[in-house]
Order: structure tokens, then sequence, then C-alpha cells
């Protein structure tokens, strides 16, 4: 099903989906579009925000997502952002945790479908790129299809043509954000309601994908897939992915990728000073159930750490791949 037009991309992660793993992202697969971790606005208007936002050419497709509920203060963030080049400006509706419910951001932001409106509204104006929303398809007991209609109806008006949709809604109080991940089920017919109902809307379908088969059975007739926990469990997904979607034939092989990321950590370490293993441990997955894969993860988490290392780190590993024995095989029960 190769259709351009269908958007597959990268779910935000806090703490994962850094630009480290955005670059590495990036070589296995052109054209997905990757989404950076939540920054809120406070990061941005009081913090080092270069830090938060500054990311290199290559990951582009690529939207920053802002978290915060200040109509004023997430315009100014959308204004700082702007010339760092992104191509989507994101806003966070649907991040359950404690510390976002006390700055009034995230998912309870659904309740106040006018606030997010005027904040879509105001970055809208100072944006030169689509302002989108992400969000569940409800939260605590309003877990209905008419609240979440309601939800994208007013906020489109504010200028919003595209939703990334969490099918499941989000318990505020009780589970935690890991939990709130997994427990509330999944209920994409939800979410192809929505889309029957705003068929000039684009609605992205995000929760519980792991591959080519599940995009394609719960996506049809839906105008793409986010994927999270899958690709960063097992990254070269994303070429398959790009394959199947896009018709994309993969350039480089996973020991390519690996071989490509040294000049990345060495320039990053010298730039920046950047440890290796902070790069390195977005890598581990990348031979995911390939023969010498566990001894792959094992030399890099127990050598990227050490003081001084440097990306040969990388070659190493793959030559002690190379003693892969029997144990190392794909799991046939998996
Ligand atoms: C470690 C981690 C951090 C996350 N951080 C964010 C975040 O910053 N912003 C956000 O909108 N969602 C965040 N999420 C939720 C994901 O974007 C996604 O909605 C969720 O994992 C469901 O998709 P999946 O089943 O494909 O993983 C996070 C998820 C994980 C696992």
């Amino acid at each position: 099903m190769t259709n351009r037009n269908f958007e597959i991309s990268v779910a935000p992660m806090m703490d994962w989906t850094d630009r480290h793993c955005r670059y590495f992202h990036r070589l296995i697969a052109p054209h997905v579009r990757l989404y950076t971790e939540m920054v809120t606005s406070g990061v941005i208007l009081h913090g080092d925000r270069d830090r938060f936002l500054r990311f290199d050419p290559a990951e582009r497709p690529l939207a920053l997502q802002l978290g915060g509920s200040d109509p004023a203060a997430l315009a100014a963030c959308t204004a700082i952002a702007a010339p760092y080049g992104y191509d989507e400006i994101n806003l966070n509706c649907g991040c359950p945790s404690d510390r976002v419910q006390s700055g009034k951001f995230g998912a309870c932001l659904m309740n106040d479908p006018a606030l997010v409106a005027r904040c879509v509204g105001a970055m809208q104006e100072k944006s030169p790129v689509p302002v989108t929303v992400k969000c569940r398809i409800g939260i605590d007991n309003s877990d209905n299809y008419s609240f979440l209609n309601n939800f994208i109806k007013e906020v489109s008006k504010a200028g919003c043509q595209k939703f990334i949709i969490h099918a499941r809604k989000a318990w505020l109080n009780g589970l935690s954000p890991k939990e709130n991940r997994d427990i509330p089920p999944l209920d994409y017919a939800r979410v192809h309601r929505l889309k029957q109902d705003h068929k000039n809307l684009a609605i992205i379908l995000n929760g519980g994908l792991e591959g080519i088969v599940s995009i394609q059975k719960h996506t049809s007739g839906l105008d793409g897939a986010m994927i999270g926990r899958a690709v960063y469990r097992n990254p070269f997904l994303l070429a398959d992915l790009a394959q199947e979607f896009y018709g994309i034939i993969p350039e480089r092989s996973r020991e390519d990728i690996a071989m490509a990321m040294i000049p990345y950590i060495d320039r990053q370490a010298k730039d920046h000073g950047t440890p290796v293993k902070s790069i390195t441990r977005h890598m581990i997955g990348l031979f995911h159930e390939q023969p010498g894969g566990r001894r792959w993860r094992r030399y890099l988490s127990e050598n990227a750490h050490h003081d001084g290392q440097t990306g040969a780190v990388i070659e190493q590993a793959l030559s002690f791949m190379q003693g892969a024995d029997e144990q190392d095989a794909p799991s046939k029960a998996a």
C-alpha cells in the first residue's frame, strides 16, 4: 500500500525521542515524520531554550511538541521556535502526569476546549507552519464520543487541521503515566467515527500499533499512523514501514546505520561534550530479534559509558556480535 500522503510518524516520547534518537531514526528512514519530546513553555521562555530547540537539519520533517496552556506564552514560544525551521508545531493535550496537570496542561486540557482553541489560535498567528494537537479519546468519566467530537469541533474552528489521537482515554487520578499507556482499553472505532464526521481534518491514529500488519488493519480510511514504543524497541521497523507505505527501498543495512552513527557520535562529543552513552542508548534495539542482537545490546550497555569512550565502541560492538551463538537467534515463541 504505497501512499506518500499517508503519514507515518514516530511519537513524541519524553527522555527517549531527543535529538540523538531522532538523528538515528532518520538514518533508518527518510520521509517518516519525527516529533520532539514535549518541551514546556516555561523551559523555552525561562530555561536553556537552545538546548531543547536546536536540531540537526537531517532530522526533518520534524515537529516540535509544546506543553502549556497559556495562549500568550505558547504564542511566544511558537515565535521563538519559528526560526529553528520546524515543519509543524504540536500542542500536547494527551499527557496525564501529575506534574503536567499541576501546570494545567496535557490531557486535562481536553476538559477546556475553548482554552485549547485560544492556545491554537494564538500559536497559529505566530507560526509559519501548521499547528496541530495530540490528544486522547477521553479523560476520566468524560469517556464518550460526544466529548471527543465536541473537543475536535471547537479546536478545529480555531484553525487546527490535524489531530493525532491516542486511542485510549487518560485516567487523571490513580494511574501513573506508564499505566495510562496500557490500562485504559484502546478504542480505535471512536477514532474512525471521528474521521467519518470530520472528513476535512487529518486524523492520525496512535496507540498500540505494532507494525505493518496492525497499521494496515486499523488505519484504513485514516490519514496516518503514529508509532511510539514499538519503534523505540525495534528501530529498524522504520525501514520496513518506509518501504511498505512509501515504497522507499532501504539504502542501508543495520550495520551501515550503526557505522554511520560513528562520525555523529564523535562530532557530538567534540562539539558539545555529549557522552557516548547518551547516543548509543537509543541504538540498543537496532538488532532486535536478529542473530547477535543480545551481544550487541550487552556490549553497548557494558562499554558505552566508560570515560574517554568514542564512536569506536560501535565497531567493537559489531565485531563482538560476530561471536553470536545459537542463544542469540530470534526466539521462535515471540
Ligand atoms: C517514555 C515515554 C514518554 C512519552 N512522552 C510523551 C510526550 O512527551 N508527549 C506526548 O504527547 N506523549 C508522550 N508519550 C506517549 C506517546 O507519544 C504515545 O502516545 C504512547 O506511547 C502510545 O503510543 P504507542 O502505543 O505506539 O507507544 C510518551 C510515551 C512513552 C513510552
